[in-house]
């Protein structure tokens, strides 16, 4: 296994990120910054859940589909994970489809190599190159793979985590870093009842909300923050409107705190927007990849119906009538 390329600097962002998004009038802070070590460790025993399906169902697709997908997408691919790698998905694939290269791709360095080196313990004829980038802009595959043909592999509803522009968007990076005559193979979870989809964001064990409420004690931690944090507590909303589950943290109380040397106040109620988790139909599904120059070819659901796995393709541009 190789080293990563790149590593990105990530120096204040979190303190930038706060300062801003508590002078919003909605106050914010962005989803990405739950996953320091602690929110990484909580959102694993998140995947575990009983209420939690999504991981669950998506690995019931993929041990269920493995063999058709290599059907379709062949073998001798270079498999361009975006994000460091599930250690129970990814194996699942590429046992499968038999690829000539493994490329994980993340912006944490030190996720990014833990996960490469087991894998690569896993495979170990695999050739596997981390590649520490942030994958939401185009990035450089590494040169020792050109003319590999490429599939992309983004699992776990992620996706769901951006509202429709920004995942089209970033869609439409991922097929310029593929190239043409890629695939991208894309878990996305699926709107739903609202009980069942406000108990995978708010289960009973309170895994979700501390989950939530880490984002308060990051606060504490690395700006030097005085939040009470019981003065907060975890909110997991199904807006059916927007097709979204929103999660907010809500102050029970007035209160205020003072973190990065700046004060800020909260008016009892008052909330701070932390995370969309967005939730497509097929069809919806099917119009993005379109809006993001990707053909829908094919998708598959788990048998409860909660969860769907898209195979696209990226086409060479053919000249219309
Ligand atoms: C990472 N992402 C797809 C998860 C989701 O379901 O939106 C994050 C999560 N938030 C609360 N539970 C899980």
């Amino acid at each position: 296994m190789s080293q990563p390329l790149l590593v990105q600097d990530q120096d204040d962002a979190f303190a930038e990120a706060v300062r801003e998004g508590l002078n919003l009038p909605q106050k914010v802070i962005p989803a990405r910054f739950f996953y320091d070590q602690a929110g990484s460790e909580l959102f694993e025993a998140i995947t575990e859940l009983p209420e939690y399906y999504p991981t669950r169902a998506e690995i019931e697709i993929l041990n269920a589909r493995a063999g058709t997908i290599a059907d379709h997408v062949g073998e001798g691919r270079s498999v361009i994970e975006f994000g460091s790698g599930s250690s129970l998905k990814t194996p699942l694939l590429l046992r499968a489809i038999a690829p000539a290269s493994y490329v994980p791709v993340d912006i944490s360095a030190e996720f990014l190599q833990s996960s490469a080196s087991a894998l690569s313990r896993q495979f170990p004829d695999l050739p596997v190159l981390p590649v520490a980038a942030d994958f939401t802009r185009p990035f450089r595959i590494p040169a020792s793979l050109a003319g590999q043909p490429r599939l992309g592999f983004f699992p776990g509803s992620t996706l769901g985590n951006l509202a429709p522009m920004g995942a089209i968007d970033l869609l439409r990076s991922f097929a310029t870093t593929l190239g043409k005559q890629s695939w991208l193979l894309i878990g996305l979870d699926l709107a739903k009842d609202r009980e069942t989809l406000e108990a995978a964001y708010d289960d009973a064990q309170g895994v979700t909300a501390a989950f939530n409420l880490n984002l308060l004690h990051r606060i504490n931690r690395e700006l030097g923050g005085t939040v009470r944090i019981e003065d907060f507590r975890h909110r997991a909303i199904w807006n059916e409107a927007l097709g979204r589950i929103e999660m907010h943290l809500v102050a029970v109380r007035d209160t205020h705190f003072e973190a990065g040397g700046r004060g800020f106040r909260f008016a009892a109620g008052e909330h701070i927007h932390t995370e969309n988790s967005y939730k497509w139909t097929r069809a919806e599904a099917r119009l993005m990849a379109r809006a993001s120059g990707w053909m829908p070819v094919t998708d598959w659901t788990d048998s409860a119906g909660r969860f769907a796995l898209h195979l696209w393709s990226c086409e060479p541009d053919s000249p219309q009538p």
